[in-house]
């Protein structure tokens, strides 16, 4: 299965940080956002990864390409640290393709760049500034693409229940039980979705369940792109294809596990957390990090 990521966003929400630079390319601890996403396909067996890029997003590009001088360097120079997290990153084994969208129009625009890509395959579609933070075996990824195939759906989406006065930030589901085939039995954390809206009021959400950035996709969803009208914040909204989507078949999504955690990076306070959580793990910034924190609250 191919994977792509949408990463064309003018990031307005983080700037002045992003006046120039991609918010994919923020750093979450050591790595920028968009190589995790990276990664986590990687981890869900995905090998061919389309990048949709834009404006000012040349950065993403730069990161994800091979540079030996660079790596000579820090041989030369016995960098032990930083050789083993380049080596990481120009080891990954997936090839990246980029296109661009010129005027970010919208995701659902976005995603329709990558029809020629996928051609008649399904697909998965990764948020470029959402990093899905899974230890579970397998990854949320592989398990949403799995019940993607075994649902015989024409969607599968990753959802988290969100406190109902957030739910104007995200497309939120109207869902009945997914009742697996032989059993009939409600399966925990699996739904069948009735309907789909893109960032309601609380008064009109019909659940706390929201689309937390990860698709899966039969190629029939381009039809739907095709018809989609300006809709939310004056943009083309994917939500609004899948809307159209449920009469070609069923969308069924996942909820992600007690483990499992989203980090959204598209604004400062939710950066914020994204990056003292990676720091706070990381061997070398950990320790130290914690120990000037529990200073901070005295
Ligand atoms: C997008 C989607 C929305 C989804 C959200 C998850 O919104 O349109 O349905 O819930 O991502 O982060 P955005 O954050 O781009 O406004």
């Amino acid at each position: 299965m191919k994977g792509v990521i949408p990463a064309a966003g003018l990031g307005t929400r983080m700037l002045p940080a992003t006046k120039s630079q991609p918010k994919e390319m923020l750093p979450v601890a050591k790595k920028p956002v968009i190589q995790y996403i990276v990664e986590e396909m990687e981890a869900a067996g995905i090998k061919d990864i389309l990048i949709i890029t834009g404006k000012n997003k040349r950065a993403i590009e730069d990161h994800f390409d091979r540079d030996p001088i660079l790596l000579e360097d820090l041989k030369k120079k016995n960098k032990v640290n930083q050789l083993h997290d380049l080596e990481a990153l120009e080891n990954l084994n997936v090839q990246i393709f980029y296109v661009r969208q010129a005027i970010p129009t919208g995701l659902a625009d976005a995603v329709y760049k990558a029809k020629e890509f996928v051609g008649n395959d399904n697909f998965v579609v990764a948020l470029g500034d959402t990093i899905i933070d899974s230890s579970q075996s397998p990854i949320h990824l592989a398990r949403l693409i799995d019940f993607h195939r075994k649902a015989k759906a024409v969607c599968a989406l990753s959802v988290e229940e969100i406190p109902l006065e957030h739910c104007n930030r995200y497309g939120i589901l109207a869902v009945s039980p997914f009742l697996e085939e032989q059993k009939s039995t409600q399966t925990k954390g699996k739904y069948l979705v009735k309907d789909l809206i893109e960032k309601p009021s609380p008064k009109e959400a019909p659940s706390n369940l929201a689309i937390c950035g990860r698709y899966v996709f039969s190629p029939v969803i381009f039809d739907y792109i095709k018809q989609v009208k300006v809709g939310k914040g004056g943009e083309k909204q994917l939500t609004d294809a899948m809307h159209l989507l449920r009469k070609e078949g069923r969308i069924v999504a996942l909820q992600l596990a007690e483990s499992e955690k989203r980090f959204d990076t598209g604004s400062f306070p939710l950066y914020a957390k994204a990056f003292v959580s990676f720091c706070l793990r990381d061997k070398e910034i950990g320790e130290e990090l914690r120990a000037f924190l529990k200073n901070l609250e005295l």
